[in-house]
């Protein structure tokens, strides 16, 4: 395929490239295996900016469980015919050594939403997830940046990374794109079995529609779920849960 969007692997040539863009930076940092929720930032991105940066990185950094890393999904070829599709205008796609000259040793911390929720049962996540976009903000220097609601805890610790340390980036919740039978839409769906991505949308449906979160906990155990957490935070109803080794989250304006 013959592309116009055009691919960049270093940050020493991003950098360069970046000099010569002009107007308004629309970014979405991405881990690849992208799908319509995916597409629908790049969109908007489109819609609102006059040039699109999109990344896909797996990042390390924010594994805590090594198996989940390995056995993450790559689905480079549709990816790449996904990103021109929307009208993406460069990707930067580096590898580790690039993004960590560091090592990790140094690091983005936040002390307190980030130790609840999804931050309680995934110790370092969240350290990962801020440090390496803020190594990606800082090499993108975008004006916005887009971030589904899927991650709606992800997206408080980003917009309140930005504040913290006076990054002049706009931060932009999208809403969270759902499969027609309400599973929200997540890369890892492509790790379900047959069995369970049939019992999956449940999840959903229990989320939305029990009256409190013992009750709801109870529903999806008897369905098989696995719960990891359910709470109540921000006017929304969260959780998480494990289809066998899969690991879902999802939440609810309530
Ligand atoms: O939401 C994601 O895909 C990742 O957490 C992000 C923001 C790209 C950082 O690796």
């Amino acid at each position: 395929m013959k592309m116009k969007m055009k691919i960049i692997n270093t940050v020493r040539e991003f950098q360069a490239t970046r000099k010569e863009m002009r107007g308004r930076l629309g970014f979405v940092p991405t881990m690849g295996a992208l799908h319509a929720g995916h597409v629908s930032l790049m969109e908007r991105a489109k819609e609102e900016c006059d040039i699109v940066v999109a990344s896909i990185f797996v990042n390390p950094t924010q594994f805590n469980d090594k198996k989940d890393l390995e056995t993450y999904p790559n689905t480079l070829e549709a990816d790449l015919h996904a990103l021109e599709n929307a009208g993406v205008d460069f990707l930067f796609m580096p590898n580790y050594s690039e993004v960590y000259l560091d090592d990790y040793r140094y690091e983005v911390r936040e002390k307190e939403l980030s130790k609840t929720l999804c931050g309680k049962v995934r110790p370092g996540h969240f350290d990962g997830v801020l440090s390496v976009v803020m190594k990606l903000f800082n090499i993108v220097r975008p004006t916005c940046a887009y971030f589904g609601e899927k991650d709606y805890q992800q997206y408080l610790l980003i917009k309140g990374m930005c504040e913290a340390f006076f990054l002049e980036i706009e931060i932009i919740p999208c809403p969270l794109v759902r499969e027609a039978d309400g599973l929200a839409m997540s890369s890892r769906n492509l790790k379900l079995d047959s069995t369970a991505r049939q019992l999956a949308p449940l999840f959903y449906r229990e989320l939305s529609k029990c009256k409190n979160l013992h009750e709801c906990r109870l529903n999806l155990e008897r369905a098989g779920f696995v719960v990891d957490y359910l709470e109540e935070e921000f006017g929304r109803r969260f959780g998480a849960v494990f289809l066998g080794k899969v690991r879902l989250i999802d939440n609810v304006q309530i």
